[in-house]
């Protein structure tokens, strides 16, 4: 009996559908090759759905995408709709409520693609982020008083659980034994500062790293690694850290790997439903045009079939990917690619199958 993986594909706003429909077609053709079935079902989430039917993402919805083995999402976010609604509403509301406590985010510099930083090649930008995703500033703890008037009061909270930490600081080494590069973890955090929160996590991560004898610690600073990524980013192997950081250093990573064109992630939960999803955002300007790049939704769906167990497929993904950084596309940024994002989709696909003979 063939494996066949359900996987709830949710397009969402602006240029999402481009890029998903990229992905999409990478996944049919892999599993072709490798025997194994897809079964897709679209959900029609996002701006459009919630302006024309009220529904942002309804319990019924949630219960349906729980019945997939994985959800693939293009971008969440409408220039008409007030921002917090959606990115809350949809984007936050899955990762929470599917438990998808690792935000797994890759920086790899890979050969034709530029960076801005001087001097440094594909041999010196090769790290991943493993952001936690559930909890911190992200949680939503806190409240308003007296809002609106000149005594008003606005609290945010940072949650830090011992449970949240943990997980995700042994989900950081697991994946660093895995990885097998420099088996090296770095704690980013604010231990001067934060006192409270980071001391839990400092506790945690120096606890769980006693498990991993093979596996090198370090830590910096959130202020410290903005510089350090820029200067010396192959010092970094694994970088664990909190929501908050996670979500500001992955945007620098993703310059540094050459834009948000190429930047792909993964919400995870190693027990449930996974999602995967580009780091970048449904950028209005460049919707409808074909000519936003589609690798980082086509790097997620390759993270997709690693979660999924279909390494192989995974990693002839990734191998493809790398030709049409190097010899096809003159740039990665939207428009100066020289073809079109279905054109690219397409030099994906003819590079895994001439990889096949
Ligand atoms: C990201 C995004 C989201 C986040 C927004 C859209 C809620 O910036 O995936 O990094 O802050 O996590
Ligand atoms: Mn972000």
């Amino acid at each position: 009996m063939t494996k066949t993986h359900k996987i709830a594909v949710v397009p969402g706003d602006g240029t999402g559908p481009e890029v998903v429909a990229e992905g999409v077609k990478v996944l049919e053709t892999l599993a072709e090759i490798h025997g194994f079935g897809l079964k897709f079902a679209d959900y029609p989430l996002g701006g459009d759905h919630y302006r024309a039917t009220g529904e942002i993402l309804s319990d019924e919805t949630l219960a349906s995408l729980g019945e997939s083995d994985a959800i693939y999402l293009g971008a969440i976010g409408h220039p008409d709709v007030k921002p917090g609604i959606l990115e809350k509403g949809i984007l936050l509301k899955l990762r929470f409520h599917f438990d998808q406590y690792v935000n797994l985010r890759p920086v790899k510099l890979y050969e034709g693609v530029d960076t801005p930083l001087k001097g440094k090649g594909p041999e010196d930008i090769d790290f991943v982020v493993v952001r936690e995703n559930t909890e911190g500033l992200y949680a939503g703890a806190g409240g308003h008083l007296k809002r609106g008037t000149p005594d008003e009061v606005a609290v945010q909270e940072s949650i830090n659980t011992r449970k949240g930490v943990e997980r995700c600081i042994r989900y950081a080494f697991e994946y660093c034994q895995k990885r097998d590069k420099a088996k090296k973890v770095t704690l980013c955090g604010k231990t001067n500062v934060l006192t409270f929160a980071f001391d839990l996590w400092e506790r945690t991560f120096y606890e769980v790293a006693e498990e991993y004898p093979d596996i090198r610690t370090d830590y910096a600073h959130i202020d410290a690694i903005c510089m350090w990524m820029v200067k010396n980013p192959e010092w970094f192997d694994v970088i664990v850290t909190d929501n908050m950081f996670g979500d500001i250093i992955t945007d620098l990573g993703a310059m540094i790997q050459g834009g948000m064109g190429i930047a792909a992630g993964a919400n995870i939960n190693p027990q449930g439903v996974s999602m995967f999803e580009p780091i970048g955002g449904s950028a209005p300007k460049y919707t409808g045009k074909g000519i936003i790049n589609p690798i980082a939704a086509i790097s997620s769906a390759q993270l997709l079939l690693e979660t999924l167990g279909e390494e192989k497929a995974g990693s002839m993904v990734e191998k493809a990917v790398m030709k049409v950084l190097r010899n096809d596309i003159k740039d990665v940024a939207a428009g100066k690619m020289g073809f079109t994002t279905s054109e690219v989709g397409d030099l994906v696909v003819e590079h895994i199958r001439k990889n096949l003979g």
